[in-house]
């Protein structure tokens, strides 16, 4: 079958390759992938999490063509989506019934191929920030595929969003996504915040944790600016009160949340945020795209 393996010395280190089916274990099914997403961290740190010769793709979506063979998960012809470290930019995936979930026939594929990982991420990491009615919540990186799914569901946990971007147009369609406030030029707002879901780490990252209020949580979720963060702890102290610093990482399972996001892709209370689309034999502008800062959201490659 054909597929989008890890190759460090391809253009942007992903070339396309004939490789054998995927073999199930008895917990996985089968997919044959229609829709898939592509994710910054596996195109900007594919050497930290892949060795060469792996596959590429943590969003597919697509129809189950082989049931699980221990019973678990949906049955043949089940539109589903899922999520899982590799595997996913293929013609087939073998993938967890835990990491899936089925897709409503009103919900298209593309649509359910746009939240996996971006959406699970920023699913648990306002879950992570407790209860939010009333509270100030700065997201970080909001143009991109975790941000517009960030703002969307803060907003939706009763926060009052602060939307950080890096130029103007980055920001466009935040306010009707639920962001009471958009700052471009990548800053941080004058006044203080509860919540911080910061994506781009670096000097933001530092400035946005020096704004909690007293009680306030920060979470480290992602490194897209790929500087060092340097906090000056000296004159955190100097505030007094008790602020949190956490490194997020998104964890399994996938499948719940998976379900809960494409049922809210159903009923319109959230959108998908594509901001690219095209055939995943493109994949390579695709990932020129997402890079250069140019996808408000997500890149969906259709993979029929
Ligand atoms: N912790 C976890 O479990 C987890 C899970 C998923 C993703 N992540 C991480 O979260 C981050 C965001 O992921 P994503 O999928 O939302 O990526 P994305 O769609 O590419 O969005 C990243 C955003 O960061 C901003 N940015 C600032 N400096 C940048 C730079 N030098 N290069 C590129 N972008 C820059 C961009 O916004 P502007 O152009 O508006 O500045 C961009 O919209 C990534 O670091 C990713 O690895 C972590």
């Amino acid at each position: 079958m054909r597929a989008l393996i890890y190759d460090p010395a391809a253009r942007h280190r992903v070339r396309f390759g004939d490789v054998p089916e995927p073999v199930p274990s008895p917990s996985e099914a089968v997919i044959a992938v229609e829709a898939a997403s592509l994710n910054f961290g596996e195109l900007a740190f594919a050497e930290r999490q892949l060795r060469p010769g792996q596959l590429l793709g943590k969003d597919a979506a697509g129809t189950v063509v082989q049931a699980a063979a221990d019973g678990s998960g949906p049955p043949v012809g089940t539109r589903v989506s899922s999520f899982a470290g590799t595997g996913g930019f293929a013609e087939l995936r073998a993938v967890a019934t835990s990491d899936l979930a089925a897709v409503p026939d009103s919900v298209g594929l593309a649509a359910a191929a746009a939240v996996p990982a971006a959406g699970a991420t920023a699913l648990q990491a306002v879950r992570r920030l407790g209860p939010l009615l009333g509270r100030r919540v700065l997201v970080t990186g909001a143009s991109g595929g975790v941000g517009r799914f960030a703002v969307q569901l803060a907003a939706r946990a009763g926060a009052h969003v602060i939307a950080s971007v890096g130029r103007p147009q980055r920001g466009d369609g935040l306010r009707a996504l639920g962001a009471a406030e958009v700052l471009s030029g990548s800053t941080i707002p004058d006044e203080p915040v509860y919540g911080v879901i910061d994506n781009v780490g670096g000097p933001i990252l530092a400035q946005a944790f020096g704004k909690l209020c007293d009680g306030g949580i920060a979470l480290s979720v992602g490194w897209a600016a790929r500087e060092q963060t340097v906090i000056d702890f000296e004159e955190m102290r100097m505030l007094g009160g008790v602020r949190r610093l956490e490194p997020f990482c998104v964890s399994s399972p996938f499948g719940p949340d998976i379900a809960y996001l494409v049922e809210r892709l159903r009923t319109g209370e959230l959108d998908p945020q594509i901001g690219w689309t095209g055939s995943w034999r493109h994949v390579h502008d695709a990932i020129d795209a997402l890079l250069d800062r140019q996808v408000n959201g997500k890149a969906v490659l259709d993979m029929r």
